[in-house]
């Protein structure tokens, strides 16, 4: 819907009233006055909201003026919308409560569903006439307007306020913002001084932090861990990163001064264990003695990922005092979540918690695609009644005045606006719904001419009786293909009617029409007509046949796939034409001997070992998906990845789609992962440190051809050693390329963590988005790793004071001690001044800012520039070694050049031969 009335009015008190909060609406549902609140917020009432009745609660504890009075709405099979204005693009938390103050004197409490726009959001269940219910939503809008809904329901309906709170900044970006609305769940301050919650104005931006040591209807703590103690401090903390909690909030803490801390959530009416995510907040409040560490591991209930490596909160802050938030997306919560921390040995004091946020996600209906013909149809009857439901016409319950078909995106199939006092001309709205089959506009006072509603393909009946139509019948009415009925009695149409109805088989009442004749020939004609009419009985059934024979041929080819839908044909007939090669599940199943055989898992599911009948082996990754929208992502994941074709990329060998279980089937590495040989037994220590060049050479140009030449470039997001496979030369291939869409579940969510250590780009805390310069940085930790042989992170090999790869090679490339960056297992022959170079390379690689950054091409280069030095100190001559050795390992010569031509991700792109050029990024 448009603007409605509502809203003119609303926006009037509006605007003086929002210097103050800017970004902020607070809606006193039944309300008759403005006026602001004890904590300063101004409400202004919806008194202009034209249906529902308002009524007084009989509120006896909480006397907050927005729960004084409620708006109702009697049980009906129509759905109540407010329309609240927003700015498209913008992330706003939206937030409804509902205190039943037994404003209607029923024992019956209520039970309803709410929606925003066409997307479920929360079913109300009342169970206590004194407690307020508080549901909460965090939504990107995507349109300029929001509608809050309260869908059709046996029961009366009633709200007592409706909020609206405008972020700023990247504030719960999330990816997947676009597909999910986040239905918060819990909102907890941990160490809370008291039973109160934290809000405006501590919190700018009204987020409700409950206590915990308050009472929720949502969720409930138990199971803490003995020692578990508060921590305040009133120094002050910074947080403005990131989702900026509170400064209050982060005040406060609990410690496990016993060594662990641990939370066991029970969720009250948890019917979201799927499709979950969850915000951490940490911060140090405590002033440390130089020697005193606090550090600790986590454990979280929704598996891995978890925080992988010990947490210290005032090093992944930077300092104490601040801010530290991994977050965490695609996760699943059981019904009982225990949140456990421990702190480490070498930890002198015991895990700490601020704070955190848990939320589901709600998938974003778009309702009907008719919904914008709608909306300028019912602006036109601002004041009618009928014009006032709101929201989706079709979703997710429709207008009473309005029938859908069931197709997830619906359409709009039957409208019915008999007797509505309609005005003015037939709205030319209408004329464009192709999937309209009942139009009725009978008995309004309609004027003017029927328009052309020869859009209006599917339309079988059409109801325009009783109106005061003027002008002639329209020829288009003749050649509407499936029209069966046409009511256009007791108007005032004048002119012949055309030949064509009158031949069409069709139900056709005209009388009334004082101006309307019948065509004078068509009395004679009337052996012409039945001839043409068998003539065209006889064409139909031949046409119709024709079809049936077709589609049957459809039918057979799409049966292959199961039942999809229609959508996914054309992809699913373009995969077949790509020759992506799909495995029958028992093919699968066989192979991998009833999945016997695990080699490891990864994000996007479990990965099996298999060997196919004619003895190729091969790696199965095995995957979960639920949901139709995931098997059309999982499709098109297949899709991409049967067209990237690389030496060094792990090869895809083909899909295996049925029913809930997705699979993709790569060839089988026998070396397994990079980070065994680095960090393994010692028999598979790779001790050359020509051999570690290589895989450094091979790895950068597996990342090249993601990022040059496939277009768009694919971005990795997850580049570590255990992505990168060995093959039985040892020559490396980068794996789980282009899955960062799939989530474990289904959708498209990536099973990347904010909070991952290691590898992960710094500025991507800042810009929330991975960029190819996010693959360097990872790919740079990479380097560091082949030179060192260590862990990115680790508490031991650094020395005091230093866990990060990053910090510990750079500080020795500062003090020239390069000798002790490399791995004390690489063979002692290596040229110091290969190990110096790659260093630094690496070293650029991992530059703070993504512009300082090489990209991966130049990388490549240097790298190769590295390599030749190497080969210069052990061999003397270069090429023909460099060569010789390729050619062995089974590689033609010039295999540089030798991309698949055919492959989409090659036409953009042909290997660049710059010359490397040192002197840029002051490598020499
Ligand atoms: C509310 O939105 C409508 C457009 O949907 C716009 O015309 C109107 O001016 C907006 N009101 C205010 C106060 O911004
Ligand atoms: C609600 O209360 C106000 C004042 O508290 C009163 O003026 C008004 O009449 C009451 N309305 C109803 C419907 O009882
Ligand atoms: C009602 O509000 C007043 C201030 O407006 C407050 O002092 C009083 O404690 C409140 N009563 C209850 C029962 O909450
Ligand atoms: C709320 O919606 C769900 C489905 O979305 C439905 O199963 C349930 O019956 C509805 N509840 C009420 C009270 O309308
Ligand atoms: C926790 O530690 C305190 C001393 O720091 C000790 O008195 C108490 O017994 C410990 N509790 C448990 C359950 O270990
Ligand atoms: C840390 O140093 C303080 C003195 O600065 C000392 O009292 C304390 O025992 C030391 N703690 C540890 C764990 O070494
Ligand atoms: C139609 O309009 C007339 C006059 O404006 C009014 O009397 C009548 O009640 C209206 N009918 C409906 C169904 O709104």
């Amino acid at each position: 819907m448009d603007i409605t009335f509502l809203l003119v009015i609303l926006q009037g008190f509006l605007l003086p009233l929002l210097k103050a909060q800017p970004g902020f609406l607070n809606l006193d549902c039944g309300g008759t006055i403005a006026y602001a609140d004890d904590i300063g917020l101004r409400w202004i009432p919806d008194s202009n909201y034209l249906f529902g009745k308002r009524t007084n609660t009989s509120l006896t504890s909480d006397n907050k003026t927005q729960y004084k009075t409620v708006r109702y709405f009697p049980a009906d099979d129509r759905k109540y919308c407010y329309n609240l204005n927003v700015t498209t693009g913008l992330r706003y938390l939206v937030r409804a409560t509902f205190l039943h103050g037994n404003f209607d004197d029923n024992s019956v409490y209520p039970k309803f569903n709410l929606s925003l726009g066409a997307t479920y959001w929360d079913t109300i269940t009342i169970t206590d006439v004194t407690t307020p219910v508080t549901t909460e939503m965090v939504v990107l809008a995507q349109s300029p307007f929001l509608s809050v809904c309260l869908l059709a329901s046996s029961s009366v309906r009633f709200i007592s306020t409706i909020e609206l709170r405008q972020f700023i900044g990247s504030m719960y970006y999330s990816e997947f913002e676009r597909q999910y609305l986040m239905f918060m769940v819990a909102r907890i301050n941990f160490g809370a001084l008291s039973n109160a919650s934290v809000r405006y104005p501590d919190d700018p931006f009204d987020r409700i932090w409950e206590s915990d040591s308050s009472k929720s209807a949502n969720y409930q703590l138990v199971d803490v861990s003995p020692g578990t103690q508060k921590l305040a401090t009133t120094k002050p903390v910074y947080v403005s990163w990131d989702e900026e909690p509170p400064m209050k909030v982060m005040q406060t803490a609990v410690v496990g001064n016993n060594g662990t801390l641990t939370y066991t959530i029970y969720f009250a009416n948890n019917n979201f264990q799927r499709h979950a995510g969850a915000y951490l907040y940490f911060a140090e409040i405590e002033d440390l003695n130089p020697n005193e560490t606090r550090q600790f591991e986590a454990r979280f209930p929704w598996g891995p990922p978890h925080l992988e490596v010990p947490v210290n909160v005032m090093e992944n802050a930077g300092g104490k005092y601040r801010l530290y938030e991994p977050a965490f997306f695609d996760i699943s919560l059981p019904l009982l979540a225990p949140l456990k921390f421990r702190q480490t040995n070498d930890s002198s004091r015991g895990p700490i918690l601020n704070a955190f946020e848990i939320f589901k996600y709600n998938l974003i209906n778009f309702g009907s695609p008719d919904s914008t013909a709608m909306d300028s149809l019912v602006s036109i009857y601002p004041q009618k009644e009928w014009t006032q439901e709101g929201g989706d016409p079709c979703s997710p319950i429709p207008w009473t005045w309005v029938q859908c078909n069931s197709d997830s995106q619906p359409r709009i199939i039957s409208l019915k606006l008999s007797g509505k006092n309609l005005t003015g001309n037939i709205p030319q709205q209408l004329t464009n719904m192709s999937g309209l089959v009942e139009l009725h506009l009978d008995g309004n006072s309609l004027r003017g001419v029927i328009p052309d509603f020869s859009g209006l393909r599917n339309i079988q009946i059409i109801h325009l009786e009783n109106n005061a139509l003027t002008g002639s019948l329209p020829l288009s009415l003749a050649n509407l293909p499936k029209l069966k009925e046409l009511y256009v009695q007791n108007n005032n149409l004048s002119g012949e009617i055309p030949a064509g109805l009158l031949r069409k088989n069709i139900i056709f009442f005209y009388a009334g029409n004082p101006g309307l004749y019948l065509p004078s020939k068509e009395a004679n004609n009337n052996l012409v007509i039945i001839l043409s009419v068998i003539g065209a009985v006889l064409m139909l059934i031949f046409i119709a046949a024709f079809y049936f024979y077709k589609c049957k041929q459809k039918e057979n080819k799409r049966g292959k796939f199961g039942n999809l839908p229609t959508g996914q044909s054309k992809l699913l007939r373009e995969l077949d034409a790509e020759s992506t090669h799909r495995f029958e599940l028992s093919e699968i199943m066989v192979a991998t001997k009833n999945f016997e055989k695990v080699i490891g898992k990864g994000g996007f599911g479990t990965v099996y070992y298999g060997k196919l009948s004619d003895r190729t082996e091969i790696a199965v990754k095995v995957h979960d998906i639920k949901s139709k929208q995931g098997i059309d992502e999982f499709l098109n994941e297949v899709a991409l990845l049967s067209r990237i074709h690389h030496r060094n990329l792990v090869k895809f060998l083909g899909y295996s789609q049925e029913e809930d279980t997705s699979i993709l089937v790569y060839e089988f590495m026998n070396e397994g992962t990079l980070a065994e040989h680095l960090r393994g037994p010692p028999e598979k220590k790779i001790v050359s440190w020509l051999q570690r060049m290589e895989i450094a050479e091979d790895t950068a140009k597996g990342i090249e051809y993601l990022h040059k030449g496939c277009s768009p470039a694919i971005i990795h997001r997850d580049l570590k050693t255990s992505n990168i496979l060995l093959d039985k030369n040892m020559r490396a291939k980068v794996s789980d390329f282009g899955l960062s869409k799939l989530m474990p579940d289904g959708s498209h969510i990536s099973t990347m963590v904010k909070g991952t250590i290691g590898y992960l780009d710094p500025e991507y805390y800042v810009t929330q988005r991975f960029t190819e310069k996010s693959d360097v940085y990872s790919f740079g930790i990479i380097l560091l790793e082949l030179i060192s042989g260590y862990n990115p992170i680790s508490s031991e090999n650094f020395g005091d004071s230093c866990e990060y790869i990053v910090s510990w090679a750079r500080g020795l490339v500062e003090s020239g001690d390069i000798e002790i960056i490399a791995d004390k297992s690489l063979e002692p022959t290596y040229d110091i001044e290969s190990v110096w170079k790659m260093t630094k390379i690496a070293l650029m690689c991992v530059k703070p800012s993504r512009l300082e950054r090489p990209s991966i091409s130049e990388v490549l280069k240097e790298i190769q520039a590295a390599s030749m030095i190497e080969q210069k100190a052990s061999t003397g001559s270069v090429e023909s070694t460099d060569l010789f050795a390729r050619e062995a390992m089974g590689y033609p010569p010039n295999f540089d050049v030798a991309y698949s031509t055919s492959s989409e991700c090659t036409d953009s792109y042909t290997e660049s031969f710059i010359q490397p050029d040192l002197t840029k990024f002051n490598i020499n």
